[in-house]
């Protein structure tokens, strides 16, 4: 039975950037930069496949946003001076040519960075062990570290990281967008996560109190960026070292979380669950993606989460979502969009495309 996909192929406008479709890549870390963290000539042709490919939207992998403890792999790119901005401009310049918007991922990996070539200690909200393994693919072994508690003068220097890299992105790699990593566990989620974050001032307690520091990152890059370029955040409740997290206070967290970035003027927010048409909070009731668009109506709502199912992302699009993003889907099928428009067939995930490590492989690039 053929499926109906023009919803998917329909253009959509973000802070005044038309999009041209509503499928994405999503964002992958791919740990393919130079030891300094400089995009590679290989990123370029990596990236460049998804846009060939017919998607709509670009996201890179989490780019490090400081030299200080944000960097969280060996082999991750970075955003933190002229060089590394420098050198994402052939992969922007490779998405932009065939018309895809690239947005750019910024991200602190906080208390689970496990591969930092400017600190060997972490910081994160409260020294608390994180939960889970390092990820064997991305060069870490065995449990994280005890992070330090981040003081005051720290989190003053994340959140610059945070902007000034957002600008670089847009100024130097001439990037159209930003997407500021709140999910997954990094930094900004371990602030809104309990049991990640037991402070005792403004950034900790009640949840008003835990999405603080996604709220001010936001404000400080919207500050440097300005009104214009489209600014979003990511959110999820699962994290890479706790898949089955769920916020305690359900969806009166969904509501101050999604209202809160709403009223801070987040362009687009991008949320994350396994499977993302599933209730958000079990076992029946909405998806995140429609708590997302039903708290905050204004924003662009990105949703993930085994969508390369065209069934299923058409129905994510009636469901609050206003694009889909993909990731082992995309990783499969670079040219997941053309496929779609055409009935085709597309190839299953193959894992060990990530593994040992998770390195992009030139058998990736031929295409
Ligand atoms: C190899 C790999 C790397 C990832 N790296 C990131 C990342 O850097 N930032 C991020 O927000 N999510 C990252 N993710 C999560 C994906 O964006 C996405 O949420 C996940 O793959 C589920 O979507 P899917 O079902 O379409 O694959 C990564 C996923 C994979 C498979």
């Amino acid at each position: 039975m053929d499926i109906d996909t023009s919803a998917l192929f329909a253009p959509i406008v973000i802070n005044g950037h038309t999009v041209k479709n509503r499928i994405s890549v999503a964002p992958m870390t791919r740990i393919t930069a130079t030891e300094d963290g400089r995009a590679t000539e290989m990123m370029t042709r990596y990236y460049e496949r998804f846009a060939r490919g017919g998607f709509g939207t670009v996201i890179t992998e989490g780019i490090y946003t400081d030299q200080t403890f944000s960097q969280g792999y060996v082999g991750q790119p970075g955003m933190t001076d002229e060089a590394q901005a420098n050198a994402w401009k052939p992969t922007v310049s490779g998405i932009k040519a065939h018309g895809a918007l690239a947005i750019a991922q910024m991200m602190h990996a906080g208390a689970i960075s496990q591969g930092n070539r400017f600190r060997d200690t972490t910081v994160g909200p409260s020294p608390i062990q994180p939960k889970g393994e390092q990820m064997t693919f991305y060069h870490g072994k065995g449990r994280y570290a005890l992070p330090s508690e981040i003081t005051e003068a720290q989190i003053a220097d994340a959140i610059n990281g945070f902007a000034e890299s957002a600008k670089r992105a847009i100024e130097v790699a001439e990037f159209d967008a930003i997407e500021i990593h709140g999910a997954n566990g990094y930094l900004l989620d371990q602030f809104l996560t309990e049991y990640a974050n037991n402070r005792a001032d403004q950034w900790g307690g009640p949840t008003e109190n835990r999405v603080r520091l996604i709220l001010e990152t936001l404000k400080a890059v919207r500050g440097k960026v300005g009104a214009k370029v489209p600014v979003g955040v990511r959110i999820s409740q699962g994290k890479v070292n706790d898949h089955q997290h769920k916020w305690a206070d359900g969806e009166r967290d969904a509501e101050i979380i999604f209202g809160s970035l709403s009223e801070a003027g987040a362009d687009f927010i991008h949320v994350t669950e396994f499977e993302a048409w599933k209730p958000a909070f079990a076992p029946a009731g909405p998806s995140l993606m429609h708590l997302a668009k039903r708290y905050a109506p204004k924003a662009a709502i990105f949703a993930n989460g085994s969508l390369h199912n065209v069934e299923q992302a058409v129905a994510a699009l009636d469901d609050g979502a206003d694009i889909v993003t993909i990731g082992r889907g995309a990783l499969a099928n670079p040219d997941l969009p053309r496929r779609l428009s055409d009935q085709g067939l597309l190839n299953d995930f193959d894992p060990t495309i990530l593994g040992p490590l998770a390195n992009i492989k030139e058998t990736e690039l031929v295409m």
